[in-house]
Order: structure tokens, then C-alpha cells, then sequence
């Protein structure tokens, strides 16, 4: 791997030896994937905070920057951690104590991430704490190198800010946030950005539920490669993109795709596909789509519901206002939770604009920080969730052991306020 001056000073220890164990993480790992250099950024997006039993043994015998070096750098040294060199955030991480006695997740990973926060927070991490920072102030420009985990927020940032990234992990994020360098191969290589399958919608896509299951076909269909979609889509808003994007990250390992004449690198279907011949189109018809949809309730057998899940990715504001006037005046079923999930920032505004007391007056909770699938904890008891979110769908039931039930925001309402899933494709 070829360095510059300023690479192999770091690497020499100019700037401490954090610094030093943070640059030969990036030149192994840069190595191990074929990279020939590395790429500067200023757009980092980790998952630091994030506890677990492991990071509370490291914290017991050697202190925070012992549990960074481990982490975050795969280094065994003992030295201090200086603050971030570029802008670095946190992702998601676990419950914070708003979820203090609504599930059984263990107070002493809410104190490991408090005291957590304070560490990462006092080195220069921005504790966003959401799957979707390009919601709460981390918004890249378009071909600005980032270095980001969260495969839901990965795909958002490639295809619809035109920002550029790999699905990173918890040491790269960690380095790159003390040098503002990270590999450059894949997605931050323009040869790498354009379509490689052509997926053509027979039926109309419009809406969210609608963006979240044609999003759940194109990754089945094309894995990890990137799909050019064209078709009767009907404009998306941000929260379409958002579930389209986290769908075709979970049943496949979509990074990056194109709409041609919507997002930033496809103004055209030539563009999209880099001037080469076009494959030809893919079909997701009537069939199709019934498939996707009895794939996303196959785990789905008790039609009671003891916990309605909204908001993953995290609920935008439009979301949960969306909820909040289908909840007014309603109450929940006896013994059905739900919650929905956003990040803290727009819970403030939620709570502002009183959505959040129309849903609490219901029976409702709006979380932040989390989510199920992350923290692996929902209500005691549950049996039966209902979502209508295609990414939980395909993670939870096997992350707890729960039947799942997946369709629109009506349907999930509907279930929570009389316990019973009747919902349905129309
Ligand atoms: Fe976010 Fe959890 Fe979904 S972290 S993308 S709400 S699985």
C-alpha cells in the first residue's frame, strides 16, 4: 500500500501511538482487501458506545482506552486515546433508560453505555445514537469519502446522497475516526458505482409498504451486486428510500443502487449503467410481489399480537406523525405494546409538536437509541409482533424466537389496538 508523508508519519507514531496502532489497523486491513491507498474522510460512523460483556470486562481490568485499543483497534496496547481527528458519530447502540423497565435488558448495560457516552462523547464521538444520522445533522455530500457502518444507512448514503462508503466495521470506524483515513477500494472507486442487474416493476411501487417489499425482491434477486430499478415506481419520499434500502441490505447485501432520473449518479439509464450494454430487465410482477409478501409472514401463524413495532429504520418525523393521527382518541389492546422507534433528536421535536402524548395517551411508547433487533429485547412475554418494517421482519423472529407478522402502518395499528393481526395484500 502506498502512503503519503502524512500517512507514514502517523504510522511512525508522530501523532502518539493510538494513532499509530489506528493507522496499522487501516494498512492491514487495507492490504488484506487489495486496496493500494487510502482514502481521506472527515464523515465517520461507528458503533463505539455499544456495550456488551466483553467491553465491560475489558473497562473492569483496563479502563476505557484499554477497551478502545481492543475494539476499536485490534491492539493490546496500553495507551491513551486522543480526541477524534475528523467528525465521528455513534450509531445505533443499546436501550438508554427510557427503556428501564419495559423489557428485561440488563440495567448494567444501560450504565456501561451511560459511562460509555461520556468516554466517546469526551473524545469527539457525536452521540446521535440512530441507524439513520443523514436524519439528524450527518448529512454527506454527494462523492464525500465517509466511513460508516449500518448496512440500512450504508445504502441510504450511497445511492441516495451519492456519498461514498463501505459497509465498515467496529475497529475501521475506530482508526478512522483517530487518522480521517480509510481504505480505498469498492464503493469509493467510481468504476465500482455502476448498475450491474436491471430490475424492471410490472406493478405500481408506490408508498412505503410498497418500496420496503419490491426493495426485499431486488436484494434476494441480485445479493451483494447493485441493481439498476426502473418501472411504475411512483416517487418515494425519504422514509420509501430508507425501507427500500434497508430491505435490499437484508435479504441481500445491497450497497448501492440507481433509479434513474431520481438518484444523484443515475440521471439516465445509460449513466446508471456507466455507458455499457443494459442486462436484460429482471420482472417483479403480481407474482412477485405475492411471493415477497408471503415470504415476510411466513413466521406469522397466531394472529393474536402482543407487540407492534414501527420505526426501523428509525421513524422519521412524517412517521410517526403518521401514527400519531391514526392513534389519536384509540387505545391499545389490553396487554399489546407498541413502540416506536426514532432517534432521540426527533423524539424532541415529537415531543414538541405533541405527537408523542397522542401516543402515549393511547398506550404507546416512542423509543430512541435502539431497537429490538439491536439490543435483542421487546416486551416480557411476547409471542406474536407485528411490523411493517421488512428489515425486522426478516431479523427478529429468529433473533428472539418470536412469530412475525409484516404489512402497512394501517395493519400495525390496527393490531395494536385490538390485539388480533387482520391485515392483508390489497
Ligand atoms: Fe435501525 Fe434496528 Fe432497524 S438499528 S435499521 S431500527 S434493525
Amino acid at each position: 500500500m502506498r502512503l503519503n508523508d502524512d500517512e507514514k508519519a502517523m504510522l511512525d507514531g508522530a501523532e502518539g501511538p493510538a494513532v499509530a496502532a489506528a493507522m496499522d489497523l487501516l494498512v492491514r486491513y487495507g492490504e488484506a482487501l487489495g486496496a493500494d491507498r487510502l482514502c481521506d474522510t472527515r464523515n465517520v460512523a461507528g458503533t463505539m458506545t455499544q456495550p456488551s460483556p466483553v467491553k465491560a470486562s475489558l473497562v473492569r481490568a483496563g479502563g476505557w482506552a484499554k477497551a478502545y485499543a481492543v475494539l476499536n483497534l485490534d491492539s493490546d496496547g496500553d495507551f491513551e486515546i486522543p480526541h477524534m481527528r475528523v467528525p465521528t458519530c455513534q450509531l445505533q447502540q443499546g436501550f438508554g433508560d427510557d427503556a428501564l423497565g419495559l423489557t428485561p435488558y440488563p440495567p448494567a448495560m444501560i450504565e456501561l453505555q451511560s459511562d460509555a457516552e461520556s468516554f466517546y462523547g469526551n473524545h469527539g464521538v457525536t452521540i446521535l445514537a440512530t441507524c439513520t444520522p443523514y436524519q439528524v445533522g450527518n448529512l454527506p455530500v454527494r462523492g464525500e469519502h465517509c466511513a460508516w457502518m449500518e448496512s440500512s444507512a450504508v445504502v441510504y448514503a450511497n445511492s441516495v446522497l451519492g456519498a461514498r462508503t463501505n459497509c465498515e466495521g467496529t475497529a475501521s470506524t475506530g482508526a478512522a475516526g483517530l487518522t480521517g483515513k480509510i481504505p480505498c477500494w469498492g464503493n469509493h472507486l467510481s468504476e465500482n458505482r455502476h448498475g450491474t442487474h436491471l430490475i424492471e416493476a410490472a406493478v405500481p411501487v408506490d408508498g412505503f409498504l410498497e418500496w420496503g417489499m419490491f426493495g426485499y425482491f431486488v436484494g434476494e434477486t441480485v445479493q451483494e451486486s447493485r441493481p439498476v430499478v426502473t418501472g411504475d415506481l411512483h416517487r418515494p419520499d425519504l422514509a420509501d428510500l430508507k425501507h427500500f434500502g434497508a430491505a435490499t441490505a437484508s435479504s441481500g447485501g445491497v450497497e448501492l443502487y440507481h433509479v434513474p432520473g431520481l438518484t444523484p449518479e443515475a440521471p439516465t439509464l445509460d449513466a446508471a449503467f456507466g455507458g455499457r450494454a443494459w442486462p436484460e430487465p429482471i420482472r417483479y410482477g403480481r407474482r412477485e410481489r405475492r411471493a415477497v409478501y408471503e415470504t415476510l409472514n411466513a413466521q406469522g401463524d397466531r394472529t393474536d399480537v402482543d407487540f407492534v413495532l414501527l420505526g426501523c429504520p428509525h421513524a422519521s418525523l412524517d412517521q410517526i406523525a403518521a401514527a400519531a393521527r391514526m392513534l389519536a382518541g384509540r387505545t391499545l389492546y389490553p396487554g399489546t405494546e407498541l413502540w416506536i422507534m426514532t432517534p432521540r433528536a426527533l423524539r424532541t421535536v415529537a415531543d414538541r409538536n405533541g405527537y408523542t402524548e397522542i401516543i402515549t395517551r393511547a398506550g404507546g411508547r416512542v423509543l430512541t437509541d435502539s431497537c429490538p433487533a439491536m439490543s435483542k429485547a421487546a416486551p416480557p412475554g411476547t409471542r406474536v409482533f407485528a411490523t411493517d418494517s421488512a428489515k425486522q421482519a426478516h431479523y427478529l423472529p429468529a433473533i428472539l424466537g418470536i412469530e412475525a407478522w409484516f404489512g402497512s402502518l394501517e395493519d400495525c395499528v390496527d393490531a395494536a389496538v385490538t390485539g388480533r393481526w387482520r391485515g392483508g395484500l390489497r
